[in-house]
């Protein structure tokens, strides 16, 4: 089956008319619905998404996602879903009718399970594939049986979330070149640990620019900590789409 596009979302991940705002997704993570609304608020239209993850979640519920929601912002619920493919299926399903934009589910939970959950999105959510887990190694891969190298699993992983009915993958900036060249343009790669340049890295080994990301292939990028605490989000924010324009100029 083709990836397909929920009707729901006005542009392929690729257009050259979604404005770079609407790839910049910034990430909430903080514990209160309190802390997430304020930050909200100080940010508002200057980036286009809002990630709620599985700390703030797990705090804070459904109902946080609901305000979020009826107050205009697109929501990418990042909550890694991997279960039976009918257990999935109904969360996905939940998902759907908290009106979220984007949802993540573990490509690893294998075709069955993919199928389930683009079935029960119903084009009404941008259902995300995460690859493998940037935290994992090809060590940690061998251990729990896996043989190949963390590259060549990401890939396989991202084929099989295409061809079960994902509309993207979350994915480290270091494998965006070969995930872009095996995708196609009209698949959403969303990818997180950006910096702009001269930036603190924080606790991220591996970072890339918003500018790097974006010229191999991002077509949407997560940040968090250099928006959400910096003196001035909006402007930081305005920094970072500068820095995507740029290289979308280039690209
Ligand atoms: O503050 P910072 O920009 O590092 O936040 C990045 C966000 O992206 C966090 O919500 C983090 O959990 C998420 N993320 C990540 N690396 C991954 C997967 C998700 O940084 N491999």
């Amino acid at each position: 089956m083709a990836a397909r596009t929920p009707e729901s979302v006005a542009s392929p991940a690729s257009s050259t008319l979604m404005e770079m705002r609407d790839r910049l997704i910034v990430a909430l993570d903080v514990s209160t619905a309190a802390e997430a609304q304020q930050l909200v608020q100080r940010i508002g239209d200057a980036a286009g998404i809002y990630k709620v993850g599985l700390q703030l979640f797990t705090a804070e519920g459904p109902q946080l996602v609901r305000n979020l929601v009826s107050s205009g912002r697109k929501v990418f619920l990042d909550l890694k879903l991997h279960d039976i493919p009918n257990t999935v299926g109904h969360a996905v399903k939940a998902a759907a009718e908290l009106g979220v934009y984007m949802l993540t589910v573990h490509a690893s939970g294998g075709a069955a399970m993919l199928g389930a959950a683009a079935e029960a999105s119903a084009n009404r959510i941008n259902l995300l594939a995460v690859t493998v887990l940037t935290s994992l190694s090809t060590d940690d891969l061998h251990q729990v049986g896996i043989p190949d190298q963390v590259a060549d699993q990401a890939l396989r992983m991202a084929a099989l979330a295409r061809s079960a009915g994902c509309q993207g993958i979350v994915s480290s900036p270091r494998e965006l070149v070969p995930l872009r060249n095996l995708l196609g343009e009209d698949f959403m790669i969303v990818t997180p640990g950006i910096r702009p340049a001269g930036a603190e890295t924080h606790d991220q080994q591996r970072t890339a620019t918003p500018a790097q990301a974006i010229s191999n292939g991002a077509s949407h990028i997560v940040v968090g900590r250099p928006i959400t605490h910096a003196s001035d989000p909006v402007r930081a924010a305005q920094g970072i789409i500068r820095e995507m324009e740029q290289a979308r100029i280039n690209r």
